[in-house]
């Protein structure tokens, strides 16, 4: 998308800005009371809520019952699926920000769209072979398509991606490794958010881990405009005012642009 601005003889075309989406990470809530914290959370100032979907499998992407369990297992935690997404679908019309850290995730779109999730971002690293079909997938059930990567992952990796014809609408850079929250943020991560920020200017670029008012000037200078945030909210005495921090940085870095 490109707006036009008009001076007395020439009309310029200027990149659109991309908007601040601040996604207060659910792994962080009370999961006992997922309604009432998301609610919280919508309340706060939240545009959308994370929902960091992690499973642990007993398949690996070979799909054989039985595999080297270190190999067939995306990250070494389990927390919620698309049962819990539908049930709390019934409480919220808030955008839900789908991170699935599985081995496959191929096998969740259907559930999920059913459940209500909004967007469904799925790794790279486990989606070599099968990411067109997934990315067709995740569109024809209503929702939003995007890509993840871990630490380890060259960016290079999610460019056929952003660039097929059939394109994700968001890149996640996982700043810190996935499988819990409340880690510390990896600055060199910043390289990559940058990289894609130049190459693309009008892409959803999120960010995922150790984000809070220390460490969200480095990601909102770098081009992100997606920011999870988990404990540095939920731990907040003021989480509306670490929400509107966030954000703030956010605007100001693409003002820049
Ligand atoms: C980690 C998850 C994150 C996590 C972030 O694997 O993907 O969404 O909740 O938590 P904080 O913000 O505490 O690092
Ligand atoms: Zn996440």
């Amino acid at each position: 998308m490109e707006s036009s601005v008009s001076g007395s003889s020439e009309v310029r075309k200027m990149p659109t800005a991309v908007e601040a989406k601040i996604a207060p990470s659910m792994l962080s809530s009370d999961f006992a009371n997922l309604a009432s914290e998301a609610e919280r959370m919508v309340n706060f100032g939240a545009d959308w809520l994370h929902m960091d979907i992690m499973y642990y499998t007993l398949h690996g992407p070979d799909r054989l019952i039985g595999v080297n369990l270190q190999d067939g297992h995306f990250v070494p935690n389990l927390t919620i699926g698309a049962p819990v997404i539908a049930s709390l679908r019934k409480h919220t019309k808030a955008y839900l920000d789908c991170h699935l850290m599985v081995t496959n995730p191929v096998d969740y779109v259907d559930q999920l769209g059913k459940a209500g999730a909004s967007g469904f971002t799925f790794h790279v690293e486990v989606s070599k072979d099968n990411w067109q079909e997934l990315v067709k997938e995740i569109k024809s059930k209503g929702m939003r398509p995007g890509v993840a990567l871990k630490p380890g992952t060259p960016i290079e990796d999610v460019y056929p991606l952003v660039e097929s014809e059939n394109p994700v609408e968001m890149v996640l850079v996982m700043t810190v490794e996935p499988g819990f929250g409340g880690q510390k943020f990896i600055p060199d991560m910043m390289n990559k958010v940058r990289t894609l920020r130049e190459k693309y200017p009008e892409l959803d670029i999120e960010v995922d881990g150790g984000l809070g008012p220390s460490t969200i000037d480095e990601a909102a200078t770098a081009g992100a405009n997606c920011i999870v945030a988990g404990s540095s909210v939920f731990g907040a005495p003021d989480p509306a005012h670490v929400i509107s921090l966030l954000r703030t940085s956010v605007n100001k870095a693409q003002k820049t642009v």
